[in-house]
């Protein structure tokens, strides 16, 4: 017994759970996502699995995005910096839909199929699908040797480690982090990413994995902000652009692990229906960090104000604005707004983990739900 406690202990690092442990992991797993790709002396960006179909992606028509949950919303923001890097027109389709429709599909379409387990049987049946059409199939997976890495014609690894929490975190970053690898290689081949562009996202994504240090410092704060908010029963968040697929995470790491019902909606969505649900009794998450949206994030953040909705902001550091009109402001670092999710994320992983710890839940191993879903 005291045995089997003691390598449990050192199974988690020291931490309590897999999914705090996996969470502070993230600097590392974006890293390591990153390495051998990302060269930084040379401005030169290398990925294996791409070199292969680099025409193919040059020339792609359109690019479909297949995937469930968590890998779904890695390929919503890939679909944000697909079009706004590569100007290649994207689709992002759950898996278990795109399979019983009867999809368009052409020689020329690329599918990305995304999935940290590599063995999630609607994902899989998706790529067999496309495949029968004569689609590109690309796959992003973390478990090397997978039934989904296998079924693709090429791919790319995120190399995040094992991931045992059933809520997927450091493999969420790590697919982001290499879908915008992706996007700029692609995007600097097309001839859409400048040089210089190019070189300077190239600084900035290497900059990420310290900014994501400087976020887990948060940990304390939204502890105490969770404290607050851990008997609620319900939760909205809110983002936009870039961060309107962060949104829709929060939500599920929230719902997921706490039992607590959450929705994620793009914020200018929230008046054809959800600002209904705002009381003085509506816990509202925003994330809104400084960006081309900004603006019309504070407008938002008025609205539910008005409805005396209780806001919980994650802000850029220094925001000024908004500290005065939330409840609660959670500052995270400044960086580029197509890499922004990798950061913005974060605290909303840890909010999630501090309220179903407060509420007694088994985070790791949430009822109802396995780590890969190998049926359909
Ligand atoms: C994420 O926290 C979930 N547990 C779940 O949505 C997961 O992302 C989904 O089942 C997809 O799994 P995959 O990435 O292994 O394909």
């Amino acid at each position: 017994q005291t045995l089997e406690l003691e390598l449990d202990r050192i199974e988690k690092g020291g931490y309590e759970h897999f999914m705090l442990k996996e969470i502070f992991e993230q600097p590392r797993s974006i890293l390591d996502s990153m390495r051998g790709r990302l060269e930084l002396e040379a401005a030169h960006l290398n990925m294996g699995g791409v070199r292969a179909y680099e025409r193919k992606f040059v020339n792609a028509d359109r690019i479909i995005i297949v995937a469930c949950g968590t890998s779904w919303h890695a390929g919503l923001v890939a679909e944000y910096l697909l079009e706004d890097l590569a100007r290649i027109p994207v689709e992002v389709e759950y898996a278990s839909e795109f399979r019983y429709r009867n999809p368009v599909i052409t020689e020329r379409d690329i599918v990305i199929a995304i999935s940290q387990s590599g063995e999630t049987a609607d994902t899989l049946a998706a790529i067999e699908l496309a495949k029968s059409r004569g689609a590109t199939i690309f796959g992003i997976c973390n478990v090397v040797g997978s039934s989904i890495a296998r079924a693709t014609d090429a791919g790319a690894y995120t190399h995040a480690g094992p991931e045992i929490g059933v809520a997927s975190t450091k493999a969420f970053t790590a697919q982001v982090t290499v879908l915008t690898l992706l996007a700029m290689i692609v995007g600097h081949k097309r001839g859409t990413l400048t040089d210089s562009k190019l070189r300077e996202l190239m600084v900035e994504l290497s900059n990420i994995p310290a900014k994501v240090e400087k976020a887990l410092l948060l940990n304390d704060q939204i502890e105490r902000i969770s404290e607050t908010f851990k008997d609620v029963p319900n939760f909205l968040y809110l983002g936009r652009g870039y961060n309107f697929p962060v949104a829709l995470e929060g939500a599920l790491k929230l719902k997921e692990i706490s039992y607590i019902h959450a929705e994620g909606y793009p914020a200018a969505e929230m008046k054809h229906g959800p600002i209904a649900l705002i009381d003085e009794n509506m816990p509202v998450v925003v994330i809104a960090t400084k960006d081309s949206s900004y603006e019309k994030v504070v407008s938002n953040i008025q609205e539910v104000k008005a409805r005396k909705g209780r806001i919980i902001a994650v802000v850029t550091e220094g925001d000024t604005t908004i500290p005065d009109m939330a409840e609660f402001t959670i500052e995270v670092p400044a960086t580029s707004e197509v890499l922004m999710p990798l950061v913005s994320v974060v605290p909303l992983q840890l909010l999630s983990y501090h309220i179903a710890v407060m509420r007694g839940c088994n985070v790791d191993q949430p009822r109802n739900l396995a780590k890969s879903v190998t049926v359909e």
